[in-house]
């Protein structure tokens, strides 16, 4: 159902990575399309069109925080989450991943598995996702519509892989530059190509190793006929480094992105833990994301994204969250905690950034990722990574309402059971005391109501 209400109480955001806004008592106008029309301190400042409206008024323990944007997730690896994290990457994929994958080819399978997925999400406080499908049109077709139906705001790329794939999975270069082309009509034409459309197209070249150049250049081709976001995989690790070293003798991921006409300002490359300080300064310019998956790239790359690093030497680089479902199996609050743990861990070597970078003069970064600097990256940043800055991830008049509600004060009164909560409230700490208890020791039974574009989603 779509909101249509004054929200009064507290709304926290992260509009830099630096900065935590705490509005408390303030009045935020909510109309039937979704949009946040006025937000003001003084009830007698409320314009007299929406004097009319219900007040809703929030209990002081309740928050609104926007809603998290996780930029990479495998939607056909989700019934893997959580289990067969046990081996490389590369043996990963041939072992498990492409088997269950290739289970997309029964509509059945995607009909029941994704809709689980997106309410995983929506539940865990993501409210835009971007998702690779499996390789197959018609479960892509399917993941896109559960996306609508559940109300998420989804990025949706059928997943394509020409070679180094089983043969059971595979799929020839024109097979699969046609039903990529006719996923991005078929999305056009039932949610628009605009940015309001709430589910939107990805062309979707798996990786590097799985794509032919033949390939990777007619995908180029359509995300510039279209339009469109891409998304893929770069430098994730030295299994995969090594794998492109060999098949494309002195040209890495982001090279060949580029000469395929793959990377541009709606370019999110998942990884990128082995980038080289060329390739993000090549990224930055052409405005292309990096996404760290925190959880997954200590377990499959063993590698790390040195986000302050980037922050410092970079400005201008985008940088998102993701979670790489089921690469990685934490939600977008554990990839929170696992930025800021893996910031710590990275800090031990500060001086020693021989993986990343070649320049002996590299800058001592003066940030350091907290729980602001976790959320921002997992709201506005993420935003920014989709052209969305000034639509979603912070609270501004003019913008849409994709927001989470949280009670981070479930203690048994008024009928709530305080079991709902992991950590301790003692009744003296400030809203932002409890925001950061939710960040860093919260869960998903703090998330008590989810909104996508004004409309209630859980
Ligand atoms: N590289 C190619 N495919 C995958 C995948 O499914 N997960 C991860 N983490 N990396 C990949
Ligand atoms: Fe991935």
């Amino acid at each position: 159902m779509s909101l249509e209400a004054i929200i009064h109480g507290t709304f926290i955001d992260a509009p830099t990575p630096q900065s935590l806004r705490v509005r408390e008592n303030i009045f935020v106008v909510v109309t039937k399309t979704g949009a946040i029309r006025q937000i003001c301190t003084d009830e007698s400042h409320i314009r007299e069109e929406f004097r009319s409206l219900d007040i809703i008024r929030l209990k002081k323990t309740q928050v609104i925080v926007p809603g998290l944007v996780d930029l990479h997730i495998h939607a056909p690896q989700f019934k893997q989450l959580g289990t067969k994290t046990d081996i490389p990457l590369m043996e990963w994929l041939q072992k498990y991943t492409f088997p269950a994958e290739s289970a997309f080819s029964s509509p059945t399978h995607a009909s029941t598995i994704y809709p689980k997925l997106l309410s995983h999400l929506l539940k865990t406080g993501t409210t835009t996702a971007v998702l690779y499908g499996s390789n197959h049109l018609s479960a892509t077709k399917i993941l896109a519509e559960s996306c609508h139906n559940a109300g998420i705001r989804a990025f949706v790329g059928k997943t394509c892989a020409d070679m180094l794939t089983p043969e059971y999975y595979v799929e020839t270069t024109e097979g699969s530059l046609k039903d990529t082309e006719e996923f991005v009509k078929w999305c056009y034409e039932k949610w628009g190509s605009g940015r309001e459309g709430r589910v939107r197209p990805v062309v979707t070249p798996r990786f590097i190793p799985t794509c032919s150049k033949e390939l990777l250049r007619g995908l180029g081709g359509i995300a510039q006929k279209y339009d469109c976001f891409v998304q893929s995989h770069a430098a994730e690790s030295v299994d995969e480094e090594a794998l492109v070293e060999s098949q494309h003798p002195g040209q890495r991921d982001v090279e060949i992105y580029r000469e395929s006409g793959l990377l541009g300002n709606k370019t999110i490359l998942a990884h990128c833990c082995r980038l080289k300080n060329s390739e993000a300064g090549v990224m930055q310019k052409v405005g292309a994301t990096v996404v760290s998956c925190p959880w997954s790239n200590i377990l499959f790359a063993r590698a790390t994204v040195p986000i302050p690093y980037y922050n410092s030497t970079f400005p201008n680089l985008k940088i998102g969250l993701g979670t790489d479902i089921a690469g990685g199996f934490g939600t977008m609050l554990d990839n929170m905690r696992t930025a800021i743990l893996q910031d710590r861990i990275d800090s031990f070597a500060t001086v020693n950034r021989s993986n990343t970078s070649t320049d002996p003069n590299i800058k001592k970064e003066n940030w350091t990722v907290d729980f602001k600097y976790a959320f921002h990256l997992a709201t506005a940043s993420g935003a920014k990574a989709l052209g969305m800055e000034d639509m979603i991830g912070k609270f501004e008049e003019g913008m849409r309402f994709d927001a989470l509600q949280l009670d981070l004060g479930l203690d048994g009164e008024d009928g709530e059971d305080e079991r709902a909560m992991r950590f301790t409230r003692f009744g003296d700490e400030s809203a932002e005391e409890l925001f950061e208890k939710w960040v860093t020791t919260g869960d998903d039974r703090n998330v008590v109501r989810v909104w996508v574009d004004g409309v209630g989603v859980l």
